[in-house]
């Protein structure tokens, strides 16, 4: 089943103007997949999602004739309430096939007379009932007009019954349907997991409806603001566990068709849209808590997973969490929890990371379940992040949701930034809030620095299809959204900006909005604020952040008080800067400070102006965008950069650490785009050897990363080593004092991910202690498998680096303990690390096996090749791979297609030569006929970054290894 999105000439593109030739420009950014934050890989810069870039389709066709070539749904009909029941079969039927069967009643209004009843139906086989798809009913007396004629419309997944009278205004029917599906291993709809316990093959069915799968489970009005009340009941094995959004009511046994089942049905549930929608049999078991909300009222709080896992503790710290983070979002929404439970389960087999069906939340296993003894420090703030954020959209997105999918930018931004707030509320010695920078702020800038970037808006008509709504899924909704979200609730501060969405979500609950809702809710806090001066409204101000794309680069120069933004583009040199409409102006709130104090804000409003107290007399530096809260980038002149880079060397402790980070990140990306000399962006990483702090490093690591995948390869890479060597040794030793001997673990959270970082750091340099350290560790493994002695912390960096110096042995022990592990956690360090080995054979096998669901799942097939790529040996040994198995891997693994565009970014990531350069094409070419996707977009902008890489190198590398060489004396 090709799952890819799909461009084709022959598709109806529309939308369009009436019966006119039109050109169509389709702009997809790489979606965020599952966010894993890859600490512990061996190349900590490798995030796995970038951007691909826009591509502009020209197309000539006529507008669609007839409602059902729509992909939207008229606005003659409104569903009220859908009564559904659902029976999965766990066992092949004769036909060797898991199927599921259902019948579904909705009742509608009829808004607008019409004799055409459109509804969403994909992939179901359906039942003829007198001939017909459905049956029609009247409700209070309306007499329903016969059906004409029904069928179901692929491509645009539509059941189409057309009436032979009319149905009118004001009146209820019901339309009924029965139907089957299959339960396929495909990750949408309704599907199925596998796994195994105690070496019996169990099999869950489960769900995933968004953004647009509920029509494959049973036929519905499946857009956002069609929200309904569902009456759900599940019939299941005997011994099974059935859930769904509510609250069981009641679960009896039964016989149905002749089998002994069991019937659970749920509480109906409260207004809400259809792809919330969450229905599960399995045999799960579960950890439960209490908590008592805002109004005293008692909330049950289960935490679902695999049998073992549940025994095994892993559920315990999810549900230590929720508790407090609920709590935590009551009072910061200042609006009760709106369900009677809270339900979240791990799953065997999910596409993404976590999905906030509204009361049961599915997860990744390895983004809910947490093992003490075994996960990392990362695996732990995973669980607490991704809950943080799937509760987070409990009242943001599932109470209140926006009406359509062009405004997802504003429901997963929204989410991804207060992820922070709750996750930092449940673990307030973390410091987590900083970390937005690291994997918000400087990730998306990396991407809304491309031409090929786009608007966090879109206007509603331009997103109709599936593919342009999965489309939304990208980096620039979820992190520019969070960064930008942030800035507005630094300029209003919190207490105004939650009282606003507090309005808000009490305004609309149980209903649909569009982001500028939220605007004016936000501007009536500001209102009724008077110490909150803002220089125009929340609208006027916010309008220039969403509806451009791209961000300022904002410049001082202290000898006169002079600022100036500009639009920042990453390589001025390839690009022809697209119209705007505010013309690449911003109104960009200045936090700063002067001789080490902070000043008040100030507001840039113009291309260019002066502000006088920013003028600095003697040794004194300015530093601009304090905490990093506004979405900008700076640059100064060069005394002032100078004075920043003594002050760097001489008591670096006096730069807050955030922008400690936030310098290095600025000097190498504004040297990338030729503001700054390169060497001032190296001169950032001299006081790097005094540097102890995790976010300033991180921040490093993934610059000089890009130095590092440019060079690995070539003749300038022991330059680079050495230099980086002599840098990591002082922070390698200082983890061994403090750890004495590696024999404790650091205390603070952030000093545990330096140490790795230290760690991985020291080895690729070739510190001989550091590697002396991993093989011993992993040799003292293979002797006695039953006790690891690495640190869980350790694990991806030991594994990775003494498989990477080992051989056959090494390799296969991994294997073996990836195939007996029981967590996922473990498992998942274990698949990235059997990607580090050099042999080549061992990693083409490795290839090999990423595609057999037998060796490794469906959802980590693209990761895993990934993980081949990004190793320096394996990345031509992936590069045949993909161009050999294209198409496979295209209508296998296609789907969700993030991972696809992270595959190409993978594999294409150290491209830098003509010769790779002029292969990019050709598979292009080749692959013209077996289809696009986001796959072609991904390669569009590979073949760009690649010719800018071509270029970079030529003229930046010599310099550099020079710099390189002679620092490292
Ligand atoms: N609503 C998304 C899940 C989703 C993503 C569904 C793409 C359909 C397509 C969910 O809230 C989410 O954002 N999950 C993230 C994790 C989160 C912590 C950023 C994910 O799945 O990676
Ligand atoms: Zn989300």
């Amino acid at each position: 089943m090709a799952k890819g999105f799909y461009v084709s000439k022959s598709l109806g593109l529309v939308g369009l103007v009436t019966g006119a030739a039109a050109l169509v420009t389709i702009v997809a950014l790489s979606v965020v997949y599952d966010r894993e934050k890859t600490r512990n890989t061996k190349s900590p810069a490798d995030d796995g999602v970038t951007a691909t870039m826009a591509v502009s389709i020209s197309t000539t066709q006529s507008v669609p004739k007839d409602p059902w070539d729509h992909y939207r749904l008229p606005d003659a009909l409104s569903p009220v309430s859908y009564n559904i029941t659902l029976w999965p079969r766990l066992q092949v039927n004769q036909d060797g096939l898991y199927i599921f069967t259902g019948q579904s009643a909705v009742v509608f209004e009829c808004k607008k007379p019409t004799d055409l009843i459109l509804i969403h139906s994909n992939k179901l086989n359906l039942t003829l009932i007198n001939g017909r798809h459905a049956r029609l009913t009247g409700l209070g007396g309306a007499t329903p007009p016969t059906i004409k004629d029904s069928w179901l419309q692929v491509e645009t997944e539509f059941l189409v019954i057309q009436l032979n009278g009319k149905l009118s205004a004001g009146k209820i029917y019901m339309l009924f349907t029965e139907f089957k599906g299959e339960l396929a291993d495909d990750l949408e709809g309704f599907y199925r997991s596998e796994y195994t316990e105690d070496g019996v093959l169990k099999v869950v069915a489960t769900s995933q409806m968004q953004p647009t799968y509920a029509r494959k489970a049973f036929p519905c009005f499946d857009e956002p603001a069609m929200k309904a009340v569902f009456h759900i009941t599940l019939f299941h094995d005997r011994g099974t566990v059935a859930l769904s959004n509510g609250r069981d009511l009641e679960t009896i046994n039964t016989t149905k068709d002749g089998f002994e089942v069991t019937m659970t049905r749920f509480e109906p549930t409260e207004r809400m849209s259809t792809y919330l929608l969450a229905f599960i049999v399995s045999d799960f078991d579960h950890v439960t808590g209490s908590v008592e909300n805002i109004d005293s009222n008692c909330l049950q709080v289960r935490i679902w997973a695999r049998r073992k896992a549940v025994s095994e503790g892993q559920g315990d710290y999810a549900l230590n969490v929720t508790g407090p983070m609920l709590r935590f979002y009551e009072k910061y929404y200042n609006t009760s929890y709106p369900l009677s439970k809270s339900d979240q389960i791990a799953l065997p087999d999910f596409n993404a990371g976590a999905m906030e069906n509204w009361g049961l939340i599915t997860y990744r296993e390895t983004a809910l379940l947490f093992d003490s003894e075994i996960s990392s420090v990362g695996n732990k703030e995973r669980v607490t992040t991704v809950v943080a954020h799937e509760l987070a959209h409990m009242w943001f997105g599932n109470l209140v949701t926006l009406r359509w999918w062009n405004d997802l930018w504003l429901n997963e931004g929204f989410a991804s930034y207060v992820e922070y707030l709750g996750a930092d509320y449940a673990e307030p010695t973390w410091n987590i809030k900083e970390q937005i920078i690291l994997y918000d702020v400087h990730k998306v800038f990396a991407v809304d620095a491309l031409a090929s970037s786009h608007p966090l808006s879109r206007k509603e008509e331009e997103v109709n299809r599936p593919a342009e709504i999965s489309e939304m899924f990208n980096t620039i909704s979820y992190s520019k959204g969070a960064a930008v979200l942030r800035m507005l609730s630094e300029f209003l501060t919190e207490p105004v900006f939650a009282r606003g969405l507090s309005s808000y979500l009490n305004k609309f609950a149980f209903n649909n909005t569009v982001y500028t809702d939220l605007w004016d809710h936000l501007q009536k806090a500001v209102i009724s604020t008077p110490e909150i001066r803002l220089p125009d409204t929340v609208h006027n101000i916010m309008n220039r952040w969403v509806l451009q794309m791209g961000f300022p680069v904002v410049t001082i120069d202290t000898t006169n008080g002079k600022i100036t933004q500009k639009h920042f583009l990453l390589d001025p040199d390839s690009v022809v800067e697209r119209p705007s409409p505010y013309n690449y102006t911003w109104f960009v709130p200045i936090k700063w400070m002067k001789g080490g104090v902070e000043q008040e804000q100030h507001w840039l409003l113009q291309r260019a102006e002066h502000h006088l107290p920013m003028r600095t007399s003697g040794s004194e530096w300015l530093l601009v965008n304090l905490k990093m809260s506004g979405y900008y980038r700076v640059n100064y002149n060069l005394e002032n950069w100078e004075r920043l880079l003594n002050q760097l060397n001489t008591d670096h402790l006096v730069i807050p650490v955030i922008n400690r980070a936030q310098i290095l990140d600025d000097a190498f990306n504004l040297a990338r785009a030729k503001i700054v000399n390169t060497t001032l962006a190296l001169r950032t990483t001299r006081y790097l050897y005094q540097e102890r702090d995790y976010i300033p490093w991180e921040s490093a690591i993934r610059n000089l990363n890009y130095y590092i995948l440019m060079f690995d390869r070539g003749p300038g890479y022991g330059a680079l080593q050495a230099y980086l060597k002599k840098q990591i040794t002082p922070l390698f030793e200082h983890f061994r004092t403090i750890t004495a001997n590696w024999t404790k673990v650091p205390v603070g959270h952030n000093d545990q991910y330096n140490q790795i970082n230290a760690i991985s750091f020291a080895c690729m340099t070739g510190v001989e202690a550091c590697r002396v350290l991993t093989r011993s560790w992993f040799r003292e493994w293979m002797r006695n498998p039953h006790r690891n002695p690495i640190h869980p912390n350790l694990k991806s960096t030991v594994y990775c680096n003494a498989i990477a110096a080992g051989g056959v042995e090494e390799w296969d022990f991994a294997w073996m303990m990836l195939k007996n592990a029981t967590v996922a956690t473990e498992a998942a360090k274990l698949r990235g690390a059997l990607a580090c080995t050099k042999a080549p054979w061992l990693l083409n096998r490795y290839l090999e096996y990423s595609l057999d669901p037998a060796q490794i799942r469906k959802q980590d097939a693209t990761a895993t090749i990934s993980n081949v790529a990004s190793n320096v040996v394996g990345m031509p040994l992936a590069w045949a791979f993909v161009r050999a198995r294209w198409s496979y891997i295209f209508s296998e693994y296609g789907g969700g297609s993030f991972s696809f565009s992270n595959l190409i970014n993978a594999v294409t990531r150290r491209f830098s030569t003509e010769f790779e350069l002029k292969q990019l094409k050709q598979f292009k070419e080749d692959n013209a006929h077996v289809g696009s996707g986001s796959g072609t977009l991904a390669l569009e902008q590979a073949i760009e970054k690649t010719s800018a890489n071509i270029r970079w190198v030529a003229e930046n590398q010599q310099h550099i290894i020079n710099w390189f060489t002679s620092e490292s004396r």
